[in-house]
């Protein structure tokens, strides 16, 4: 007898049972699906990686390649090689790419805050510097980068700015210079503030405020990208629900843009390299080194899911949910806050393999009643 296979409806989507699910079609009605990539994923080293992200994400946006210490080095110098295969790869491949990130206080190197003459660089020597920048930047992939992070993390806990070689030389009109360049530079391009811990009330209304006075000086600003680096007990549904309804009246959108969920155990506050190397060493601290528990894992799956159950009753208000990594073993949080420890952020399994988590977040998707 001839077997027929499985027919699965989930939204508006139908699956076979042969074939597992993609993220991108299972979400489709509702917001893109986005991963951030490496420069050997998009050169293919790893098929695996590779072929995960062709399958599931609709959008891409580079981990670390356009930084400004990578992409500009020197003065004189940009480094557009690997950006140029990272756009090729998501044109090639239909997603939706995200420029990451033209202003931020790290990873970016010391002389573009110097003068080159040992002293700091003036107001108008960095407001230069950051056109120049911003300008040669978006300019090379106008209308093919479709949205970038104008400005990284800009805030402190308290919700006041930062205070970065940014807030300091420029003063703080350099969040309006900066989308202001971006938006000459490209002006079909949208354009995002990103930012951590937003969820938390006294940063999520620093956000807020920051916002309203890009908007009352006229600057375009699309959305506001919440980075989501969650925990297994933060941030709450309730703190991501207030945050969604607090950001949608400003009529911007949002976007869920470095999601992972980290389960290790929290490290200490003392975080030198040595502290770091004698703790990591440590099994307390990195315990799911052989793989994780089935309790842990079905946390983490409950976690994904009533998150997703959040940015689901939001989608009016999501543009974008991206996280931050494609496999577990390829995470940041393998070697952040402490190195070499084996984390399971993600819904990937080191081999590939699709986790619990997974299972759970496409079965937040409403099926149609019958
Ligand atoms: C921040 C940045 C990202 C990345 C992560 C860690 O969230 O926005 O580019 O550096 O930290 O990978």
């Amino acid at each position: 007898m001839k077997a027929h296979p499985l027919i699965i409806t989930i939204g508006m989507v139908t699956l076979t049972s042969s074939a597992q699910p993609a993220l991108k079609e299972v979400f489709t009605n509702y917001f893109l699906i986005g991963t951030a990539v490496t420069e050997s994923q998009i050169a293919g080293q790893n098929p695996i990686q590779t072929t995960l992200i062709k399958k599931h994400f609709n959008a891409i946006t580079p981990e670390n390649m356009m930084k400004w210490e990578g992409i500009h080095p020197r003065p004189d110098r940009f480094n557009f090689a690997p950006s140029d295969r990272f756009v090729e790869f998501g044109e090639k491949n239909g997603m939706f790419i995200i420029g990451h990130t033209l202003i931020w206080h790290e990873q970016t190197p010391k002389w573009v805050f110097e003068d080159g003459q040992g002293g700091s660089a003036s107001r108008d020597l960095l407001l230069t510097r950051m056109s120049n920048h911003i300008h040669t930047v978006v300019g090379r992939y106008k209308g093919r980068i479709k949205g970038w992070d104008v400005v990284n993390e800009a805030l402190n806990e308290d919700g006041t700015l930062r205070s970065t070689p940014w807030l300091n030389i420029i003063g703080e009109d350099y969040l309006v210079k900066a989308f202001e360049f971006a938006h000459a530079a490209d002006p079909g391009a949208e354009l995002y503030y990103n930012d951590y811990s937003l969820e938390n009330e006294p940063k999520r209304n620093g956000a807020i405020a920051l916002v309203k006075k890009l908007q009352s000086v006229g600057a375009k600003i699309t959305a506001i990208g919440t980075q989501t680096h969650a925990k297994l007990d933060w941030p709450s549904p309730q703190l991501v629900d207030d945050t969604l309804t607090a950001f949608g009246k400003l009529g911007v959108k949002v976007m869920i843009a470095e999601l992972d969920i980290d389960v290790m155990p929290a490290h200490s506050q003392n975080n030198s390299a040595e502290v770091s190397r004698r703790e990591a060493a440590a099994p307390p601290m990195n315990p799911y080194r052989l793989g994780l528990p089935d309790s842990v894992q079905q946390a983490l799956a409950a976690r994904y899911g009533e998150l997703f159950a959040v940015y689901l009753r939001h989608a009016d208000k999501i543009s974008r949910v991206t996280f931050w990594g494609v496999t577990d073993g390829d995470s940041w949080l393998n070697n952040w806050p402490i190195r070499g420890r084996t984390n399971h952020p993600l819904l990937f399994d080191r081999s590939g393999k699709t986790k619990p988590a997974f299972t759970n977040v496409i079965e937040t998707v409403p099926r149609p009643k019958l």
